[in-house]
């Protein structure tokens, strides 16, 4: 025994300077950017945030009590008064700060648990019982509101001027036929950006869904992929190309500034031929402040999405998802032994430190992304135009017959070159459609993706 400890003391003490354990001099951390990972107000990335419809709670969360939210590092309370109307207050009362949380819903608002004072939705004082009926109060005191908008059981909120207020954005995606949409949200207990830019990262999936323990979602996604990251306006988007056996799998994925991102189907297996079909999962990473977040979205379902039966819209919703993985809420040995995005993610530290990376070409969406947001806090990314009141987004999964001139061989693998045109091929067809309205973009997208796909004999 202490002939081995001498042997391991001889062999560090052997070791040259460069390559000596360096935990000393690595012990203390550079800062966060907080350009890009702070968002309170008056911060760069959080008023650019302000400046979109956020999703704040779900309308499931509502009921005859108040909500207490916190968004943006701002404290709300949200509440559903007894005509239906939502409301998003800030949480002190105007009067002396009691806690909205505490307040009684009434027919027309919310009622502060402390000396009664009423608010409307809109923030308008209602009535204050404890003071004159003519107090001059009633008409100069006004609680902080934010306007809200309910859709398919989110709230959204928008926390910018009034004067800046942007349209609500109806993404194709939430108005496709047969698909329903089954809204959750997920805590996650890090800085938001660490959980949106996963959405850019996708040879995370060949490892950390694959490789490193058990096949979270199906074994095409252990293929290593050739990857385009491309932006355009303001999406910022990857196309991954894989050969399996004689198909190949197109998975094609976006963000849209300075939040929102979509996924395709989960569970492509790449073993049969199919033309756009379309997104898995819709969704925000909504900063609760600098350190926490929600992931609030929408799973689709939708016949063919899951023609194999593996989702399962009853485990959806508040903390909970029918993807491996997601949530905080498994034991710990579980997310040692089979780790998953959420762990993955909130381990990079409440706030990721961005000049402590090694970052190479796998990164490079990472890159984009983060890029992508610094130009957009500057200069807003115009958002893309809409057809008949939909902005065309472009998430699908597409499996190609291999296209195989010469060659009947389908163990012989496609090159990197040959996957990435294939790619770009797919990449083509569907942002040329983006001009036609919705149901003959769907049609000519896939009359396109078809001719491209040849079956060998
Ligand atoms: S603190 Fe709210 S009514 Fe007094
Ligand atoms: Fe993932």
């Amino acid at each position: 025994m202490t002939y081995l400890l001498l042997e391991q003391l001889n062999m560090i003490q052997a070791l040259p300077d460069a390559q000596r354990f360096m935990g000393h001099a690595k012990r203390t951390k550079p800062a966060e950017d907080p350009s890009l990972t702070h968002t309170q107000a008056d911060s760069p990335m959080g008023e650019a945030m302000r400046l979109h419809w956020q999703p704040v709670c779900m309308s499931s969360q509502l009921n005859d009590l108040p909500l207490p939210v916190r968004i943006l590092s701002e404290d709300l309370v949200a509440f559903r008064d007894k005509t239906g109307l939502v409301g998003l207050l800030h949480k002190h009362c105007s009067h002396r700060g009691a806690s909205l949380e505490f307040g009684r819903i009434t027919d027309k608002g919310i009622r502060c648990c402390y000396h009664g004072w009423h608010y409307a939705h809109d923030g308008r004082l209602l009535d204050a019982p404890a003071e004159p009926a003519n107090s001059p109060l009633l008409q100069q005191v006004k609680q902080g509101a934010y306007p809200v908008i309910e859709f398919k059981g989110l709230v959204f909120a928008y926390m910018g001027p009034p004067a800046q207020m942007p349209p609500f954005p109806h993404y194709d995606s939430m108005h496709l036929p047969d698909v329903e949409l089954v809204p959750y949200a997920i805590s996650h207990d890090c800085n938001w950006l660490q959980v949106h830019e996963n959405l850019m990262d996708p040879l995370h999936a060949v490892f950390l869904h694959s490789r490193m323990g058990e096949i979270q979602l199906t074994e095409a996604w252990g293929e290593m992929p050739a990857v385009e990251w491309f932006e355009k306006g303001d999406r910022v988007c990857y196309l991954t190309s894989r050969q399996i056996g004689a198909h190949v799998w197109v998975r094609f994925n976006e963000v849209a500034f300075p939040n929102f991102g979509q996924v395709a189907g989960f569970w492509e297996d790449g073993l049969t031929a199919k033309f756009f079909e379309r997104v898995g999962a819709s969704r925000w990473t909504v900063p609760i402040d600098n350190t926490h977040c929600w992931i609030f979205g929408w799973r689709h379902f939708s016949p063919s999405l899951e023609a194999k039966g593996m989702g399962n819209a009853s485990q959806v919703g508040l903390n909970q998802l029918d993807i491996y993985g997601q949530t905080g809420e498994r034991v710990y040995e579980e997310m040692q032994r089979n780790t998953g995005d959420w762990e993955a993610e909130v381990s990079q530290g409440p706030i990721a430190i961005h000049a402590s990376e090694n970052k190479g070409s796998s990164d490079r969406g990472v890159v984009m992304l983060r890029r992508h947001l610094a130009q957009g806090i500057n200069s807003t990314h115009l958002p893309a135009g809409s057809i008949d009141g939909q902005t065309p987004t472009w998430t699908c999964n597409v499996v190609l017959h291999r296209p195989s001139p010469m060659a009947s061989d389908v163990e012989m693998k496609l090159s990197v070159p040959e996957l990435l045109s294939i790619g770009r091929s797919v990449k083509t067809v569907i942002l040329a459609a983006d001009c036609l309205s919705p149901p003959l973009r769907q049609a000519e997208i896939m009359a396109q993706l078809q001719a491209l796909s040849k079956p060998y004999e």
